[in-house]
Order: C-alpha cells, then structure tokens, then sequence
C-alpha cells in the first residue's frame, strides 16, 4: 500500500510539471528555473521508480513538452521527437558512458559532443529534397504545423541540393575533427543519385542570436512594445507567431541536431549526417567535437562553460550522443529519451550581491509574495535586481536577512532565486523581515490563513490585486488580448480609467487619448493613436473567446486550464455554472473537491455574481465549444492516429462537441483510439493496453452521424 501522502505528493508533483511545461512550450513564458524544473523531475521520477503503483502512460516523466496548442493546426511527427535525460556532474556522466559500455560489450563507441542549444524544437520534412512541413515539438507525438512560419526563415532551406553547402563553406563543420571524409560520402546510399533521402524529417534549434536579440528588444522598446525576456522567448514566440509576416520580420536561424525518420536510411553515423545537413545547406554548429572517453566530454563541458558568454547564440549545456547509428539502434530508447545520448547541463549562473530590502508583493488573488531588492549585480548577461524570496517559510529555513550578503543564481534565464546568506559577512546590523500586517497596496489587514503558508491581503478592491487580476484576465491562456501588458494595466488602473474586467469593454478611443476626463485627467502615457486603435480592436475581439477562456480569465482558485474545460463542456454557460451545486461540480471528472469548493465560494460572492452579469452585458459571450453532450462519445477520451479523411482539428472540434475529449497521447485511461490510414506506434500501444480501436465509419456513428460531414 501506498501512503495517501505520497499518492497525493506524486499528484502534485504531476500538475506543477504540467503547469510549468504549458508556460514553457505553449506560452513561452517560464516562471521556474530549469534547476527548479528539473528538481520537480527527478522527484517525480524516484517516486515512480520507488513505486511503480503511482507511475501511468501520461505521466510528464513520459511525455516530453506539452500537448500541442488549439493555435495551429496539429500534425503528427513521423518519429516521435524526444527529449532527453540529463546528467549533473562527472559521477553521473560516468554512470550513464559506464551504461552505454555495459550495453555493448567490447565494442568501441565514439561520442560526439555540441552545444545545447537553448531555442524551440523543430521537425522539418523534407521529400524529395522538397520542404513539406514544419512542426514545433508538441507532446513529442504530435507538434503544431509552422510551415507558413518556419519557411520565412533563412536558414531553412525550402530546397536541398548537395551543391548548395560549397557556398557556405564557413557553416559546415569542417573544424569538427570529424569533417566528413570520403568514407562519409560512402555511407549514403549511391543508388539516389544524389545524396538528399527521398523522405526525411530534419530536427534542429530555432534560435535568435544575441547580438540580434538585443537589438529587436530596442526596437520592441521604441515602439511601446514589452520586451522578450529572453533570446529562447523571443525565438519561441516569434515561430509561433498566427502571421508569418511578424516570423519574417524576426532575425532566427535554424541549426540542425538531429534527425527523425530518414527513407530510405543512409548514414552510419551522426558526424556523416551532421556533415550532410552541412553540405545540404543548413547552418550546424561549428563547435561539434568528438570524445572517446568521460575525460574529453568533461574537457569540453569545461571549455564549453567557460565561453559560453562570449558565444552569440545561447547554450544551456552539452548534449553527449553515441556516434554509430548502428550502436544507437541498439541501445534503443526510453519512453521520454534515448539511451545514446544525454544532456549535460551548465551549473547554473551565481553571483554574488546584498539583499538591501525586502518588501512584499501582491498577487492576483491577494497573496503576498516577499521579494529581495538587491544591489544590481549582472548575471548571465543581465542585470539582476530583484528576486523572489517565494514565501515565509523560505526565508526562513535559508534564514535570509535585509542587510545580507547572498548568493544568487539563475538558470535557464527566468527569474532569479536567492540560494542563500553569506553568514561570514555580516556585521550584526541585518534585520529579520516580518509580513507586514497592512497591505503595502492598500493598507487593509493582512492575514495568514489556517494551514497555509501563505499571507493574503483580505481587501477584494485592493488596486495591486485587480492589477495582477486584470494582467492575468488579459493574458494569452485566458482573453488573449494583445498589447494589454502590464504596464500599461497599472497605468489603466492608477489612474483610475479601469477598475474591473468589464471597464476595458466600455473604453473609448477618446477616453484612451483624452488629457482630460472628469474622473481621471491624466493622459495615458504609453498609447499614441494607432496603439490605442490596436488595442481597442484586441479588446473587442477578445468578446468572443470561449467559454473555457473565459472561465481561466475569471482567476478562481484552483481552476486551470484542464479543469475549465471539463466544466465548459458540462455546464455550456456561465449562467449554469453559476447555479451549479458541489454535487454537479464533484461529480466530474477532472474537478477535484477543492477546486469544487473554490467554484463554490467564488460564486457565492455577490461581488463576483454581479462582475459576470457585467461581462454580460458589455458583450463578454462566453460560447461554449461544446454542442450537446448526449451522445455515446460524452465524457469519453479520444486519441487520434494516421490520415482521417477531414482535417485532425475538425474532428477534434466534432469530438469535442460531442462531449469528448480529445487526448494526444494514449494511456490506459484513453477509452478510443481513432486509426486513419497509415497509423502511427498508437495503434500497437493501444493493443497493448486493451483500448478500443475504432475505425473512422465506427466514429462518425459514435458521434451520432450517418457519414462524415461535409
Ligand atoms: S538531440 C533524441 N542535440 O534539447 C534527442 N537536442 O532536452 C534529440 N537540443 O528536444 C535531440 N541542442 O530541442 C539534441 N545539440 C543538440 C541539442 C538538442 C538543443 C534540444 C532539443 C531537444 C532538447 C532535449
């Protein structure tokens, strides 16, 4: 039997991932280091490992990324992309060569070594030397179709050809040691003509190079714009972008690493298939080496840590792989990686600053989060000023003082963290931080609630926590309304032209660029006439986001994304889901008892009763996707695979509407795999777990259809 605390610990451990893996892949906004990422892993994985019971198929530790967004189309690799395993430090690098040597006795294995680089995925399929498609990772399986995008990029050849890589002499890793040779040459298959497979799916890094990264953040800055955070950020968003002119106008390059499928197979070796991409046409990095032994890879992680800052293009780590392809085969693949390769990350950045205050934050739903002021101190190429101290019992336990020294770290360029005082050095004048009682926003009591650790501001009116509130209502999981950041919410609030969600419906051109009004005489100082004129068209597209977003962009507690759809499609409105009981609300499956209460209490509250009817009547709609649940595919889990004979998205929304789901990777708990022509490694997995195998006439009668709609 298994402890309730560790069932529950695992559930946890499983929706943080979740959550951090949908900031991180879906809306390219991280908020966890990859330290603190990968610590929620590796605890997740132990568990798993130490108990099987509490291990599934869709669990995160089996899935790499995240399932692929609504935003594009969704298209299936074909080869899976995975990610791969890390190793920390020598120990563990000589465990995982150690492995490899295990698995092929007295053979003698080349490893190569490259720069991880820190960008987005992407799967290119080339036929015939043609490009065909481009997909972000997605969940692995299944990426999101780019192609309109990633053609806008110069260094994805639309065309390859074997000549085209002489005139780029300087990209082909000629200084690799393992510059291809002729014998290279002989392991493509001589009966092609030319040395370009008739089908093969390339798989690299977009990336935006430093130098080119600062000088769009300049330009965003000019413009009003919010800055990217970071050159991966900027990368991401950039090829994720609905207008591929906005992808043009972005400076990314394209570096291959990797392969999927290749038709028909003609390497022997990941050097001779790095060096043909390189003669092909695609930009690799220059910095590839070989290593026979964990003395060389410890070498060039060393080397490669060290220059890392001078380097234009971003890098996390080293990535090890087994050179012979014949040798990768046969050491074969994990669910989420392969056993030929593995990442090396850097250690993350440290640095070395005083804490000259801390204060406290508020959040969305009141929550005050302590946050270090520091002394500015550059960090990985920025300069760090402030850091989140999380909560109190944090500073706490690193018994972290204002006045001290301490040490900083940030890795995987998010937010930094404080690792920790300097205990030596100091000089008795440091101060104990204690909660402030009043809020520093609004001055009303501040509270700590019974068994919890946080301390919340208790007034619902408090302007920092409509900020956050409003911030959150407009980002992309939720209204999605573009140019509505968070400056320009807090200057929209301060000065008194907002106060609630239904304000920004009621605003006008005029009111935007006004100097004076009777309520809020001040000028907005951030919007000239066409920001205002975009804005307000953001605005008002946003009226018709559905009901699952707009659920989201409410703010309950313990709601997520998951969970609002579960509950679009069972109450269809808001209204209903307004009048619904804990009964209604428990019985579904995907709504925990405490998000039931949370649903609960935030609709017992007048205030929040009367913010809906607002919505209302300034034209929120709140649509739900969902038609009606009455038919045998209600509450049923749909996994898709191969060609269907309408677009993926279109019978997915048909499932949807149908009160299904639709799941992109299969598990025990998938009640229906869909197989189209040409299905893909589902259809074994489903054998094997015993899930239902349906064929498309078998589907459109489950969804009460005689035929496919036209
Ligand atoms: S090889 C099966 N090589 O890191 C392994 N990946 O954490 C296929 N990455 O998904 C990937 N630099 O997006 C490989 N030199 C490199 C890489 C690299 C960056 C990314 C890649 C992968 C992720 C895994």
């Amino acid at each position: 039997m298994i402890s309730e605390a560790l069932r529950s610990r695992a559930t946890t451990l499983r929706r943080q991932i979740e959550e951090h893996n949908r900031l991180y892949y879906l809306l390219d906004s991280p908020t966890a280091t990859d330290a603190e990422y990968d610590a929620l892993l590796r605890e997740l994985e132990q568990l798993e490992r130490e108990h099987p019971q509490l291990a599934s198929a869709d669990s995160p530790t089996q899935l790499p990324g995240a399932p692929p967004s609504d935003r594009f189309e969704n298209c299936e690799h074909l080869h899976p992309m995975l990610s791969l395993a890390n190793v920390f430090d020598r120990t563990e690098l000589e465990d995982f060569v150690a492995r490899v040597h295990k698995a092929l006795p007295y053979e003698t294995v080349v490893f190569i070594c490259e720069p991880k680089l820190d960008g987005l995925a992407i799967n290119l399929l080339y036929e015939n030397g043609r490009l065909i498609r481009a997909a972000t990772r997605g969940d692995g399986s299944f990426g999101e179709d780019v192609t309109a995008n990633a053609v806008t990029v110069h260094t994805i050849p639309r065309e390859l050809d074997s000549a085209r890589g002489k005139k780029h002499d300087a990209v082909i890793p000629v200084q690799m040691e393992l510059s291809y040779t002729p014998a290279d040459r002989n392991d493509v298959n001589p009966s092609l003509g030319s040395d370009v497979p008739a089908r093969m799916e390339i798989r690299g890094e977009v990336v935006i190079g430093k130098k080119a990264f600062a000088s769009l953040n300049r330009d965003r800055e000019e413009r009003g714009e919010i800055p990217f955070a970071n050159p991966r950020n900027a990368a991401a968003g950039s090829l994720r972008q609905l207008d591929s002119r906005v992808t043009a106008s972005r400076p990314l390059d394209f570096f291959v690493h990797s392969h999927g499928l290749i038709e028909p197979h003609a390497f022997a070796s990941h050097s001779a298939f790095l060096a043909a991409a390189g003669r092909w046409g695609f930009h690799v990095s220059p910095r590839i080496r070989r290593a026979r032994d964990v003395d060389a890879i410890m070498a060039y992680h060393a080397d490669l840590a060290q220059r890392r800052d001078t380097l234009d293009i971003d890098i996390d780590g080293v990535v090890v792989k087994v050179d012979s392809i014949s040798q990768q085969q046969r050491l074969g693949e994990l669910a989420r990686s392969p056993r030929w390769a593995t990442a090396f990350k850097f250690r993350p950045r440290q640095a070395v600053t005083r804490v000259r205050n801390i204060v406290a934050s508020v959040g969305r739903l009141g929550t005050l989060t302590p946050v270090a002021e520091l002394d500015p101190v550059p960090l990985g190429g920025v300069i760090v000023s402030n850091a989140s101290l999380h909560n109190m019992d944090e500073i706490e336990r690193k018994d972290i003082r204002i006045g001290d020294t301490v040490v900083i770290e940030r890795a995987g360029d998010v937010i930094p963290y404080v690792v920790g005082p300097l205990i030596d050095k100091r000089s008795g004048d440091e101060t104990i931080f204690s909660m402030p009682s009043n809020c520093p926003a609004c001055a009303s009591p501040v509270v700590r609630i019974e068994g919890e650790t946080a301390y919340r501001c208790t007034d619902r009116q408090c302007p920092a926590q409509i900020k956050q509130a409003l911030k959150h209502f407009a980002s992309k999981g939720a209204m999605d309304i573009n140019g509505l950041g968070e400056k320009l919410v807090a200057e929209l609030i301060d000065k008194r032209v907002v106060s609630g969600f239904a304000d920004l419906y009621r605003l006008s051109k005029e009111r935007l660029l006004s100097k004076e009004g009777p309520d809020a005489p001040e000028k907005i100082a951030r919007l000239g006439p066409r920001s205002a004129d975009n804005l307000l068209a953001a605005i008002a597209a946003s009226r018709s986001r559905s009901l699952d977003r707009v659920i989201i962009a409410l703010g309950i507690r313990h709601v997520g994304e998951a969970a609002a759809r579960v509950l679009a499609r069972a109450f269809g409105s808001l209204p209903a889901l307004l009048e619904s009981s804990t009964e209604d609300l428990t019985s579904l499956d995907g709504v925990g008892p405490e998000a039931a209460a949370s649903i609960r209490l935030f609709f017992e509250d007048p205030a929040n009763r009367g913010l809906v009817a607002d919505l209302e009547s300034v034209g929120v709609q709140a649509l739900a996707r969902t038609g009606t649940t009455s038919t045998a595919a209600a509450g049923k889990t749909f996994v898709l695979t191969g060609a269907l004979s309408l677009p993926r998205n279109r019978v997915k929304e048909m499932i949807q509407q149908a009160g299904g789901t639709v799941s992109s990777g299969i598990s025990a708990r998938t009640n229906y795999l869909v197989v189209g022509e040409a299905p893909g490694v589902k259809l074994s997995k489903a054998g094997k777990l015993g899930v239902e195998v349906l064929g498309e006439a078998d589907l459109w009668k489950i969804l009460g259809r005689a035929e496919p709609p036209q």
